[in-house]
Order: structure tokens, then C-alpha cells, then sequence
């Protein structure tokens, strides 16, 4: 068999996957996460789940990919266990769902880039905010995201955003910064810091049927588990790159980027009086004509500067969505790259017009996203790896890691096999029983 095509520079799978998983989780859904699910607690529970179940889980998908040397459905096959290919196509039926809306959020953010121009954002955020975020503008929007995605799918030119991504995370970085520090100068910090950092452990036990699994959901969705786009995008690794290290590096880098966020939002929510309990979806939307609005022309070029920032994030999160069908699609069935991602694309164009269109629909699809399909999915993997591939799995983890990986290979698969396991099952049955409305 002729080698495969591995990724160019290591850079350049880091770069990819950076990309898919730094995207509107970090910068609307995390904010707005926290600030519906108690402040502080909601974080320290995120941080813990990131680390205990985050990155456990993304090194199982990696493994998957690369010992595979195939997306995400192939992949099974090719490790021998076609029963198991079920798994790849509920991730990818996991994707298309979850493009849907996220298009929709994606839509909002392309609105908020043209209405830095005109400042139309400025003089009554939270109504604006009303006002775009559902219904036929809404709808139009949500079209021109996914027409961006498709167009740029049907092109095959994923390498233009690989390389954006490179100047896309420092200018994250700088510029989320640049807005914390305003931030902390205005009256509502104090009160912010508190919300955002200091848990309360009364409260997180208290809330812990709700916390836990969100928190856990959020960890997950940011870090783009459970859709096999990290499996497909692994497929392409050299076998002389340490999976341990380059998964260490992406958590890293995705974590900060969602914590800074929310250093930036809440300063900005307390000093504008909008509490975050009733900020809902609108928080970073909201927050950040907020902060602007005293700036004046200054305001609307950072805001210009910010909302590109946001969509850029989006697009390269988004793409990474729908490559994973298209390239399945154009390699295991001969379909023609142009036609599939544009069908693809209408398809998940239609799904999300409820989102776009009324109140309320969004977060269903996002809850049925993050709470159901996407734990479903990252459990069945990381059962898939922790019982029936273990031996090759922990091989494949040593794999380019050098002699550090001989201790802290085995002790990753124990962990999957128990805690990771385990906490994964107890997200499911939680937000089973959040989703149906059942007491608990
Ligand atoms: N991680 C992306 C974000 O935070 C969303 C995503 C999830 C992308 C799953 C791909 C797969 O925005």
C-alpha cells in the first residue's frame, strides 16, 4: 500500500486541531455555560473535567486515528472491528446535528462583524441582541455561514484556514487580553472576579445534578470529542509525534482561551448590570458592545477586529464538522467533493432553520448535542479503547513518545477503564434525566 499522506509539519495537525476545538464553544458557549450553571462552580468542575475526563478521552480518539490511518468510520473496519463502525456514524450524525445551530450562532457572528461598521450594536445591546438573534435575519445569516463552510469544504482549501489559524490564536489571545485588562479597570470587577473564581463547595454539591454534567458536556464539546473529527484528523500523524504531548499542547491552548473569555464577559456583564443568570445565549454578544460603546470609533474597529477573530474561530471549528462526512463520503463512495459538501450543506442548512427561527429551539439542539449525543458517543470510544483495542491502544500511545510514556501509558488506560468510564456513564444518566424533566 502506498504511504499515506501524513500532516506536512507537526505544526500542522497541532494547528488543525486547534482550530476545530478553539472555536464559539470557548468564546459564546462557555461563557454562557458558566454564567447559567452558578459562576464558579461551573469552572472548577470544567477544570476538573478537562483534565480528568478532557484529556484522557481526546488521547483515546487519537489513538483510534492514528493506528487506523482512516476517518472516522473506516477506522473500526480497519482496526478489525466493523461492528464497531456505529460508533463513527453517530459521531458523524453528532456533527451535522450540532453544525446546524452552531451555524445559526455563526450567522449572529457575521451580523456583529457588519454591524461594527455602523455601530449599530451599541445603544441598547441587550434588545439588539433580541432583535437578530431569531427570525428571518437570523435565517439569512445562518445561510451565509454555511455557505462560507461549504464554499470553502468544496475547494478543499482547509490549508488557507490552517494557516489563518496560525495568526487566529495569538490574536485571540491578544486581543481577549487587552479586553480582561479594561475589564478589571471597571467598577463591576470586583464582582465579577468573585462569580467567576471563587467556588462555592456548598453549591457545587448542591447543584451537582446539573453542574456535573454540563460542565462536563462543555468540556467535552470544546475540546471537539465525540464527532470523530479528532480521530480523522489524528489518521493523519506521523508515527513519530508524541500523542501524549501534542493532546497536552491542545487542551492547554483551548482552556486558556475559554477561561480568558470569561475573564472578559463578566467584568463587562456585572459593570452593565445585566445579570448572568438572565444573559442566556446573548452573554458574549451583550458583553461585548457593552465594553465598546465607551470607546467610540475605537470601539467599533476592536469590535470589528474582535467579531473577525470570532468568526474566523467559528469557521475553522465549523469546517472541521462537515469535512469529516465529505471526505468519508468522497473517498469510501467515489462522490464528487463540490456536489457532497454542497447537498451536506443544505441538509444542515434545513436542520437548523427551527434554531434560527424561533426562541428557544437553539438550546434544545445544543442540549441534545453536548448533553446526549456527544457523551454517548465519547463513551462508546473510550470503551472501544479502554476494553476491546487495550493492549494496541497503549502500544499506540508509546508510540514517537520516547521511555516517559512506559509508566504513564498504562496508568491511561486504567484510567479510562474506571474513572474516565465511569464518569462518562454518569453524564449520560444525569442528563437523561435533566432532558426529560425528571425530578432528581
Ligand atoms: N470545539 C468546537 C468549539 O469549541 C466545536 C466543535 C465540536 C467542533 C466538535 C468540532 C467538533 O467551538
Amino acid at each position: 500500500m502506498a504511504d499515506r499522506e501524513t500532516w506536512a509539519t507537526r505544526l500542522g495537525f497541532i494547528l488543525a486541531s486547534v482550530g476545530s476545538a478553539v472555536g464559539l464553544g470557548n468564546i459564546w458557549r462557555f461563557p454562557f455555560q458558566t454564567a447559567t450553571n452558578g459562576g464558579a462552580a461551573f469552572l472548577l468542575v470544567y477544570l476538573v473535567a478537562v483534565v480528568v475526563i478532557g484529556l484522557p478521552a481526546i488521547l483515546a480518539e487519537f489513538v483510534v486515528g492514528r493506528r487506523a490511518e482512516r476517518s472516522a468510520i473506516g477506522a473500526f473496519d480497519r482496526l478489525g472491528r466493523p461492528g464497531w463502525r456505529a460508533v463513527g456514524a453517530l459521531g458523524v450524525f453528532a456533527g451535522f446535528w450540532t453544525l446546524s445551530y452552531y451555524s445559526v450562532v455563526g450567522g449572529w457572528v457575521i451580523r456583529y462583524v457588519g454591524a461594527s461598521f455602523t455601530g449599530a450594536y451599541f445603544g441598547a445591546p441587550n434588545e439588539y441582541f433580541g432583535a437578530i438573534s431569531v427570525g428571518p435575519e437570523a435565517v439569512a445569516f445562518h445561510a451565509v455561514f454555511m455557505a462560507l463552510v461549504v464554499g470553502i469544504v468544496a475547494f478543499g482549501i482547509e490549508g488557507g484556514i490552517e494557516r489563518a489559524t496560525k495568526l487566529m490564536v495569538p490574536s485571540i489571545v491578544l486581543i481577549l487580553l487587552g479586553l480582561a485588562a479594561y475589564g478589571a479597570t471597571l467598577s463591576g470587577a470586583a464582582e465579577a472576579y468573585d462569580y467567576f473564581l471563587s467556588p462555592d463547595v456548598g453549591a457545587i454539591v448542591a447543584n451537582a445534578p446539573s453542574v456535573v454534567p454540563a460542565a462536563v458536556g462543555q468540556a467535552l464539546f470544546s475540546l471537539s470529542l465525540g464527532f470523530a473529527v479528532m480521530i480523522t484528523y489524528a489518521s493523519y500523524i506521523g508515527d513519530d509525534e508524541s500523542l501524549g504531548v501534542d493532546g497536552v499542547t491542545i487542551a492547554a491552548t483551548n482552556t486558556f482561551i475559554g477561561v480568558l473569555a470569561g475573564l472578559v464577559v463578566f467584568p463587562l456583564l456585572f459593570t452593565q448590570g445585566v445579570s448572568p443568570e438572565t444573559s442566556g445565549p446573548g452573554a458574549v454578544f451583550v458583553a461585548m458592545p457593552t465594553a465598546l460603546s465607551a470607546l467610540g470609533l475605537l470601539g467599533r474597529v476592536l469590535g470589528l477586529a474582535f467579531f473577525l477573530v470570532v468568526l474566523t474561530a467559528a469557521l475553522s471549528s465549523a469546517i472541521s464538522l462537515l469535512e469529516v462526512v465529505v471526505s468519508y463520503l468522497v473517498d469510501n463512495h467515489g462522490t464528487e467533493r463540490k456536489r457532497t459538501s454542497a447537498v451536506l450543506g443544505s441538509v444542515v442548512f434545513l436542520l437548523g432553520l427551527p434554531s434560527a427561527w424561533a426562541e428557544g429551539w437553539l438550546g434544545w439542539f445544543d442540549s441534545v448535542a453536548v448533553g446526549l449525543l456527544l457523551p454517548v458517543a465519547v463513551l462508546l470510544v473510550v470503551f472501544f479503547v479502554g476494553w476491546v483495542m487495550a493492549e494496541d491502544a497503549v502500544d499506540e500511545l508509546r508510540t514517537g513518545a520516547g521511555d516517559r510514556m512506559d509508566d504513564l501509558a498504562p496508568a491511561w488506560l486504567w484510567a479510562l477503564r474506571t474513572v474516565v468510564l465511569l464518569a462518562v456513564v454518569g453524564t449520560v444518566a444525569l442528563s437523561l434525566f435533566n432532558l426529560t424533566g425528571a425530578p432528581v
